[in-house]
């Protein structure tokens, strides 16, 4: 018999700490979203020890661990110099010279315009400029022409 109690023993106190385990964990995760953490119409989602905030998707939009910050699109744009109206997701670059596009990704094509003439009608784009230089096979006629 002495065998048998101690198994019942064993077994209580392996179940009583299981059920305080329970405890802990439902109470821990439930607690998190009932203090109501999540603002501006954000849902609050438990975790095993803490909570996430999904802000809305809609009016102004808002950002930050409790969706309490009004959004920043330049926080997360790729460009240095950048322009956005708070609360809203549309961002603006302000590209530096040469450089165009959304991000300021793409140079700018300075020999589009064709601003080269004869004899040196080959225009060589740079990043911030071009050249104009004669064709292959030609020579430059024009110094000390003018
Ligand atoms: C600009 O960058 C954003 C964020 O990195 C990206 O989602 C978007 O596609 C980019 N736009 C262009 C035109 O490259």
């Amino acid at each position: 018999m002495e065998l048998g109690k101690v198994h019942l023993n064993l077994k209580t106190v392996l179940l009583t700490m299981m059920m305080f385990k329970w405890g802990i964990f439902c109470t821990a995760s439930s607690d998190k979203c009932l203090s109501a953490p999540c603002h501006n119409g954000a849902t609050c989602v438990d975790n095993m020890d803490d909570y996430a905030c999904l802000c809305a998707k809609d009016g102004v939009r808002f950002m930050g661990k409790n969706c309490d910050e009004l959004y920043d699109a330049c926080s997360f744009a790729p460009c240095e110099d950048c322009s956005s109206t708070p609360g809203e997701t549309e961002y603006h670059c302000i590209c530096p010279d040469g450089l165009a596009g959304d991000n300021c990704t793409e140079e700018v094509d300075e020999c589009e315009s064709n601003p080269c003439s004869e004899p040196r009608s080959l225009c060589v784009d740079q990043l911030n400029g071009y050249f104009c230089r004669c064709p292959p096979g030609s020579e430059d006629r024009t110094a000390g022409h003018t």
